[in-house]
């Protein structure tokens, strides 16, 4: 186990780059199993990325890691039972049925796992899955799916990102046309189709309301590395950890057109943003209110970010809102946050946060990947030291946090803990 100490009260200055995202580099991980032989991807050193990988491997993928590139052979995969400790670790397991489907006409599964952020269920997946002809059944914890992929029209009820990834993998070998409407329009399902086009799938409307994508009988592979886009809820922490600490930094990479809606909030709270091939950020660390973020799919506020900005909130002038649309039970750092001295009342999905003229460093304990990095937010921000626990969390989505945060002068160490902070 691992903690982070920090000494809050740094500015935070200097160029970093966001790196490969993550929600991008899932998918394409799982996309990889489609391939007709080799693909190579660039990835971020996660601890999900791992996961992921293991995932692969025990499906029967031969997979060469060289620095951040994974070489991926999935000419022997021909296993479809999805190992359960690694499919139960990780909720972006659920992203290989549709790829398992399509090569085995088979798929055996358990629940997928992730962090506890809400009941996270799988319906729309399996529901789209029924529609273009698999067959499944579930048994004591297990889901066993079979069938030829055929096309078929689809509307999700709600626009998934997960079912929308899984749905459009199933359907580049299936037979015939598959049109899905009400998908998510992520930039990264844009990026999964960017991918899959890359071997030869044919795919339209990706990032609209309809993608259509017409069956093809095997896909190809690329000699080319892909390299996912970059990760726009790392870039938005960065950013959110500047306003809330002070300073001035560029984040090389980011791509301000994924983030409007984060961006639109940082300026309501006084910081200068300027656009141009990244986004810098100057903050005085004197901020205002947002006065109300409610998260929503692309292009609303995302989910991802609601934890980031609830902790430079605590320390804003005047009252914020957050209401969470998206999960159920994500508010699961506010008591830390209460700890080190915001004023934060929960009720239902909204949090009503009065902002207080500073936080106070608190020994804390990251309970999920988003809430995990709001509190390190907090601990820069704070006076004093913070001891956080929980860092396997942040592992799952940020490579190196402590890293980057402390090449921008923050003072931050990772430690080994033996127990909970908390
Ligand atoms: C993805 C992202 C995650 C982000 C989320 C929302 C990855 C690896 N993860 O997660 O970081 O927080 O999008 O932007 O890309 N739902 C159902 N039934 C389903 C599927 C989803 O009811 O079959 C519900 C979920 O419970 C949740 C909402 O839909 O309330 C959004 O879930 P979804 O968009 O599927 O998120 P993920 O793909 O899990």
């Amino acid at each position: 186990m691992y903690m982070y100490k920090v000494v809050g009260g740094q500015r935070l200055v200097g160029d970093i780059c966001a790196g490969a995202a993550k929600n991008s580099a899932l998918p394409v991980l799982a996309a990889s199993l489609l391939s007709g032989g080799e693909v190579s991807i660039k990835l971020p050193d996660l601890s999900d990325v791992d996961d992921m990988l293991g995932i692969l491997s025990c499906l029967g993928c031969r997979i060469k890691r060289e620095d951040d590139i994974a070489v991926i052979d999935p000419s022997c995969a021909d296993r479809w039972v999805m190992p359960e400790k690694l499919s139960k670790k990780i909720r972006s397991s659920i992203f290989m049925l549709g790829p398992i489907l399509a090569r085995n006409k088979n798929a055996c599964f358990t629940y997928p796992g992730g962090c506890e952020i809400g009941l996270r269920p799988i319906d729309i997946h399996l529901s789209g899955l029924r529609q273009l002809g698999i067959d499944i059944e579930e048994s004591s914890g297990m889901i066993h799916c079979r069938g030829n992929l055929i096309g078929a029209r689809l509307h999700l009820d709600y626009p998934s990102v997960g079912a929308t990834e899984n749905l459009m993998m199933a359907g580049v070998l299936a037979k015939g046309e598959t049109v899905i409407d009400n998908p998510a329009t992520e930039p990264e399902i844009v990026d999964l189709a960017r991918f899959l086009k890359s071997l030869g799938a044919r795919i339209k409307g990706e990032g609209s309301s309809r993608i259509v994508i017409e069956g093809v009988k095997s896909l190809g592979s690329s000699a080319e590395v892909f390299c996912p886009i970059s990760d726009r809820i790392v870039a938005g922490t960065l950013l959110a950890a500047c306003a809330g600490c002070g300073g001035d930094i560029y984040v090389r990479d980011a791509r301000a057109h994924d983030m409007t809606a984060i961006i639109h909030k940082l300026r309501q709270m006084g910081c200068q943003i300027i656009v141009s091939d990244g986004i810098r950020i100057r903050s005085s660390g004197e901020l205002s209110s947002f006065r109300d973020i409610a998260t929503y799919p692309h292009p609303g506020f995302p989910t991802d970010m609601q934890a980031q900005m609830a902790a430079i909130a605590c320390v804003a002038r005047g009252t914020s809102s957050i209401t969470e649309n998206v999960f159920e039970n994500r508010f699961g750092y506010v008591n830390c946050l209460k700890k080190m001295g915001a004023d934060i009342s929960v009720h239902g999905r909204t949090a009503i946060i009065r902002g207080v003229k500073s936080l106070e460093g608190a020994k804390i304990e990251a309970r999920d990947l988003r809430g995990g990095a709001a509190l390190t937010i907090a601990a820069l921000a704070a006076k004093g030291e913070s001891e956080i626990g929980g860092v396997e969390y942040i592992d799952r989505g940020y490579s190196g946090f402590e890293n980057m945060l402390s090449s921008l002068g923050a003072d931050i160490k990772r430690e080994i803990c033996t127990k909970r902070c908390l």
